[in-house]
């Protein structure tokens, strides 16, 4: 066989060029070149003497019929939401986390529950089979007529998947993969791009689902920059304190559901358990109201979640005060401690801000606004707010309070949790009361000041 020509393309600009080099002629970027198989050259055009080729079918719309995609439930209703009701014949799932998250765990898992319905096969280019086995015996699966394949190339992953007739595979992970017509090392770019646009594209040939076991880099990308993230169907991220308990998995690109939807787990001595009912596992319980501290509802893919928002404000000690978040956006917090000088009167230009949400979630909606505000505030002062106190709402530039979705379904859980009073922005006010929650909506954030200066 004829070794595919080569050539180097640049991760930031896409250009293509002969030869390496340290930096693009392009755009200017270093070490952005990395080694790529060169397309077959494009048929010459309608004008200047088309070579030929046969014709494709097409189809009409109206002749395609939706329901055509099996879905298969994985066992884990958690997981099987996230995907959006089911894992997709044909398919291709990314699945992205730091290493010892659990993408291992929560594989194994999935995959030996399929295997009692589902063809199954486990590609594994990281551990021994004898690993796997151990790990498959701390879970409570029956992984009984699960098959194990320990293999790298992906020529050979083909060409067994096509004796074995898998409908579903798990490959852990793609960084090891490599394909016989490069030379880069296994895990470079060219080769983790390579690898994986061969895996896609005999998915969508056989039928086959795919797992694709993708490590993050050290910068927080999945490696072989956001290349791999175009080529599948899913990308689901596996987030988490890798000390703590709780493990989020959470899509970020969905080609058959929503995204941003949130499956939350529990490691434990025997795998992943899913946590059904994940809305207050996040609230780290004070003995008594704390300064600083504010719960606030926070909405996430389909359903409500409570989280603890804390602050802490402390003098500063260089000329330059620090802002930082963790789980937030710190631009957002800048821009409130901004809207608090303006509108609320309170200066904090010498103060050090820290703001941080409890357990490692990450809350990327405006909702939080009102919640991170009241935190520092309470930090400055040094005063509690009432621990039966829940807030949502954004704050806008000028001050006022805005409504954000679901204002009523975040009241709901809010009462269902115990808790008894509220802050909300004016427009999100229930049509009709909640029981046992006193609601006070808002327009300004003065009101807002007011109200927990006379005490609420
Ligand atoms: P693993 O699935 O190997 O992570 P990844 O594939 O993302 O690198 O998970 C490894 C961690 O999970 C490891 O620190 C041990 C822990 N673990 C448990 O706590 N309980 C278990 O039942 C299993 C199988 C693993
Ligand atoms: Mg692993």
């Amino acid at each position: 066989m004829a070794k595919p020509k080569l050539t180097y393309t640049c991760s930031a600009c896409g250009s293509t060029s002969p030869q390496w080099a340290g930096r693009c002629s392009e755009c200017g970027g270093w070490n952005t070149l990395s080694e790529t198989v060169a397309m077959a050259a494009p048929v010459a055009g309608r004008i200047a003497g088309w070579t030929g080729g046969t014709a494709s079918r097409v189809t009409a719309l109206s002749e395609v019929s939706p329901d055509s995609q099996q879905r298969h439930s994985v066992g884990l209703q958690e997981l099987d939401r996230v995907l959006g009701g089911g894992l997709v014949s044909g398919s291709v799932v990314l699945i992205g986390g730091d290493p010892g998250i659990g993408k291992s765990t929560l594989l194994l898992q999935v995959l030996a529950a399929l295997s009692g319905r589902l063809a199954s096969l486990y590609v594994t280019g990281e551990e021994s089979l004898e690993q796997i086995s151990i790990r498959a015996g701390r879970v409570d699966v029956d992984g009984s007529r699960l098959r194990l394949l320990s293999e790298t190339s992906v020529e050979r992953i083909i060409a067994t998947a096509e004796k074995e007739q898998p409908q579903v595979m798990v490959l852990d992970s793609i960084q090891t993969l490599f394909t016989e017509g490069l030379q880069s090392a296994p895990g470079s770019v060219a080769q983790v791009r390579e690898s994986a646009a061969q895996l896609v594209r005999y998915a969508k040939q056989s039928g086959i689902a795919m797992f694709l076991v993708g490590h993050v880099t050290k910068e927080g990308t999945l490696a072989g920059p956001r290349v791999l993230e175009h080529m599948v169907d899913t990308v689901l991220y596996f987030e988490g304190d890798p000390g703590g308990r709780y493990r989020i998995l959470r899509a970020v690109k969905n080609r058959f559901g929503a995204v941003n939807e949130l499956g939350v787990f529990a490691m434990t001595g025997g795998g992943l358990k899913e946590v059904r009912n994940p809305s207050a596992i996040f609230l780290s319980r004070h003995e008594s109201a704390v300064p600083g501290s504010v719960v606030m509802v926070t909405w996430e893919g389909t359903r409500p979640m409570l989280v603890e928002v804390q602050a802490l404000v402390d003098q500063g000690q260089s000329g330059n005060p620090r802002r930082v978040t963790l789980g937030l956006e710190q631009n957002r917090l800048s821009m409130l401690l901004a809207v608090l000088h303006r509108h609320g009167g309170m200066l904090l230009a010498d103060q050090d801000v820290f703001v941080n949400v409890v357990g490692g979630v990450k809350v990327s909606e405006t909702a939080a606004d009102l919640a991170v505000l009241l935190a520092v505030v309470s930090s400055f002062r040094d005063q509690p707010l009432p621990e039966d106190l829940i807030v949502y709402g954004e704050i806008g530039l000028s001050g006022e309070l805005r409504p954000v979705p679901h204002g009523q379904e975040r009241l709901n859980e809010a009462s269902k949790h115990g808790f008894r009073r509220a802050i909300i922005p004016a427009a999100n006010k229930p049509k009709q009361a909640i029981d046992g929650l006193t609601v006070k909506a808002v327009t300004r954030l003065s009101e807002v000041l007011d109200a927990i200066d006379s005490g609420l």
